[in-house]
This record gives C-alpha cells, sequence and structure tokens, in this order.
C-alpha cells in the first residue's frame, strides 16, 4: 500500500495553486512552505511539554505588551525568524514578541512581502496542556525588496494576500487561506508533512454556540451585555432557543472550533482600561483570523464595522473583535449601531420588541 494513498500535501496544493498563475514566481510558495516548516518545528517543541525544559516563565522578561513572555513565546519568535529570514521573499517581519519591525539581515536578500504573527496563541495555556498555536498574515511590501518602516505595515485585514494559523491540539493542523476559501491540512507526525484534510471549510450562518471571557461583563459595553443577557435566557428570552457557552482562552483554539462548527467570539471593546480599543491585537491576531473567517462565509467585526476594513494606526495596536457565524455577528454589530436609548434598556432580554429590530 502506498505510504500517501493519493492524498495532497501542503507543497502539492501550492504548487497546484500556482499553476492557476504562471505569472507567479514560487516566492509565494517558498514563503508559505517556510511558515509550515516553522509551526512544524514549534508543534515539535510544543509537544514535548515538561519532557523540554520548554515551559515556564522566560526568566521574567516582559514584551511590548507589558505582558510576561513564557520560555514557548520566546522559542517560538526565534523560529519564526531563523526560518523564514534568509528565504529571499520578505522585506520585512513583524511579531507580538518584538516591539520593532524585523529587518532582513544584509546578508540575505530581500523580497517583496512582509510577514506578520502572533508565534505562540494562548501562550497562558501552554504549562496546562490546553491547545495552543501560531497565528500569521502576509501582506504585500508597499516598498517592495527594501528595508521596512513601522507604518509599511499598516495596511488594512482585507489588503492580506494570506493568513493562516497552526493549531497545536491533538493534531497539529494548518488552516490556510490565499482569498480563495478555507483549507485545512492536517500534520502527519510520521511523515512530517501537512495534508489536504479539509477542502472549502464554511461556517454555518446561525449558532447556539458563543464564547466570552465573562469575568469582564462588568466593563462590556451595553450592547455586549445585552447580547449576552439574551443568550444566557436562552428559550426563555428573545432568542427562544437555548446557548452554550465556551471559553478556551487560547483565540486560535476558538477559532478552530467556529471554523469547525459554528459559533461566535467576542473579546469586544471594553471599560477595563480606558488606554485600550480591546484585548487582541489588530495586525497579528484580529486581521488574520478575520480574513480566515470571512473566507469561510463568517463574518469579523469590531463590534460596529468590519475589522478588514479598519486603517492600523501602529504595529500592536488593540481592537474589539467579534466573529464566527454570521448571522450572530451581523446582530451583535446591530446591536452596537443601534440608537443609544436602547443601549440604556434594562432589564434587555424582557423585551420582546427587541427581537423585531431588522439586522
Ligand atoms: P497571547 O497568548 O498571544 O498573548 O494571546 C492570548 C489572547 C487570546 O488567545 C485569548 O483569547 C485571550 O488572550 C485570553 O484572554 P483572557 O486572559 O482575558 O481570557
Ligand atoms: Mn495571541
Ligand atoms: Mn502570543
Amino acid at each position: 500500500m502506498p505510504i500517501i494513498e493519493h492524498r495532497t500535501t501542503l507543497t502539492q496544493f501550492l504548487i497546484e495553486e500556482r499553476r492557476h498563475h504562471p505569472e507567479a514566481s514560487g516566492d509565494f510558495n517558498s514563503l508559505i512552505l517556510n511558515v509550515a516548516l516553522a509551526c512544524k518545528s514549534i508543534a515539535h517543541s510544543v509537544a514535548f511539554g515538561a519532557l523540554g525544559d520548554m515551559q515556564g516563565n522566560a526568566g521574567g522578561a516582559i514584551n511590548v505588551q507589558g505582558e510576561t513572555q513564557k520560555k514557548m513565546d520566546v522559542v517560538s519568535n526565534d523560529i519564526f525568524i531563523q526560518v523564514n529570514e534568509w528565504g529571499g521573499h520578505l522585506a520585512g517581519m513583524a511579531s507580538e514578541e518584538m516591539a520593532d519591525p524585523y529587518q532582513i539581515p544584509d546578508c540575505y536578500p530581500k523580497g517583496k512581502y512582509l510577514l506578520v504573527f502572533d508565534p505562540l496563541d494562548g501562550s497562558s495555556n501552554i504549562d496546562v496542556n490546553v491547545s495552543v498555536g501560531s497565528i500569521f498574515s502576509v501582506v504585500r511590501a508597499p516598498h517592495g525588496a527594501k528595508a521596512v518602516s513601522e507604518e509599511d505595515f499598516f495596511q488594512p485585514g482585507m489588503e492580506q494576500v494570506a493568513a493562516g494559523y497552526a493549531v497545536y491540539g491533538p493534531t497539529t493542523m494548518l488552516v490556510l487561506t490565499v482569498g480563495k476559501g478555507v483549507n485545512a491540512f492536517t500534520l502527519d507526525p510520521n511523515l512530517g508533512e501537512f495534508i489536504l484534510t479539509h477542502t472549502d471549510m464554511q461556517i454555518p450562518p446561525d449558532t447556539n454556540e458563543f464564547a466570552i471571557n465573562a469575568s469582564n461583563s462588568r466593563f462590556w459595553e451595553a450592547p455586549v451585555k445585552r447580547y449576552v443577557d439574551e443568550c444566557l435566557a436562552g428559550s426563555t428570552g428573545p432568542r427562544g432557543k437555548d446557548f452554550n457557552m465556551r471559553w478556551i482562552a487560547s483565540m486560535v483554539a476558538e477559532a478552530h472550533r467556529i471554523l469547525m462548527r459554528g459559533g461566535v467570539f467576542l473579546y469586544p471593546r471594553d471599560t477595563k482600561d480606558p488606554d485600550r480599543q480591546g484585548r487582541l491585537r489588530l495586525l497579528y491576531e484580529a486581521n488574520p483570523i478575520g480574513f480566515i473567517i470571512e473566507q469561510a462565509g463568517g463574518r469579523a467585526s469590531t463590534g460596529r464595522k468590519p475589522v478588514l476594513t479598519v486603517q492600523p494606526s501602529s504595529l500592536h495596536q488593540r481592537i474589539g473583535l467579534v466573529f464566527g457565524s454570521k448571522n450572530e455577528v451581523d446582530r451583535i454589530e446591530a446591536y452596537h449601531n443601534e440608537p443609544a436609548k436602547v443601549e440604556m434598556c434594562a432589564p434587555l432580554f424582557n423585551e420582546r420588541s427587541l427581537f423585531q429590530i431588522p439586522l
């Protein structure tokens, strides 16, 4: 029996896609394959857990977010850089774990793309063996193969050429969009290859599952309180059906669940820290996840407007993020965009009339 049994590897998938673009140089494919290699390397380190001396904090180091870095945050960032800096297809990189853009060293050629990444998402979960992941976004370098400035990265999410994530769970999977739908690849640990296992993924438009960190509820804005109250009221409230709640605290794992079976995720803007527009970061969390979700027929919003339309103004900018099943995101956006008098109603879920607001 053949080892691969007519299965499509990530390499074959990319080569076949490239055949539709005879003008393509192959740089893009090399870039994606290098990112995939970085993800395999991180998956390998993560999988050793307590056996690998990779758990715990990185000696008290604090990143630009003001967050304590885990050892695996630092290791994953280094892996992304080492695997991608030499290839000649990047003008620069930016990461959650680096305050400034990373310049391609002079000893390597530069290229026409920018790579932005969250090397390890959900890393607060790493020591307790909960799924974590890596998130990446590819945009064109506005000035071509030259040294980069911070402003070069300030491109709205709709400009992304590709985006994806790897999730390091019971299996390692790579989920990729190049702007033509979403496909997912499962790592065959024996071959060390990502194999195409999920094609043209679609998020159901309706759901009865929502994900939010409810410990922040006292800081939520009125439209979020209203939405969650209505979900909690279940079949006795205006929604007329029961909801389930999930919170993994690894966005990449939540995004994957939603991609596989629907649902809605909220990390909305709140009043916890007036200097912050939200918890999650626009360039390497909200934009790539938003691109994937929209390519799978779902929606991603700041709560007020499509996240992919936001003009970035700083590298580590935070933003409110709501994504998932289309009809739920439409509803949450409609609640935010309604006149303020409705937002002040309480108790919100007792109002049958809320049900009739056009979405
Ligand atoms: P990171 O580990 O890259 O800093 O991101 C963590 C993010 C995201 O994955 C998750 O949804 C969220 O932080 C969890 O926030 P809470 O700690 O508020 O639950
Ligand atoms: Mn993250
Ligand atoms: Mn991270």
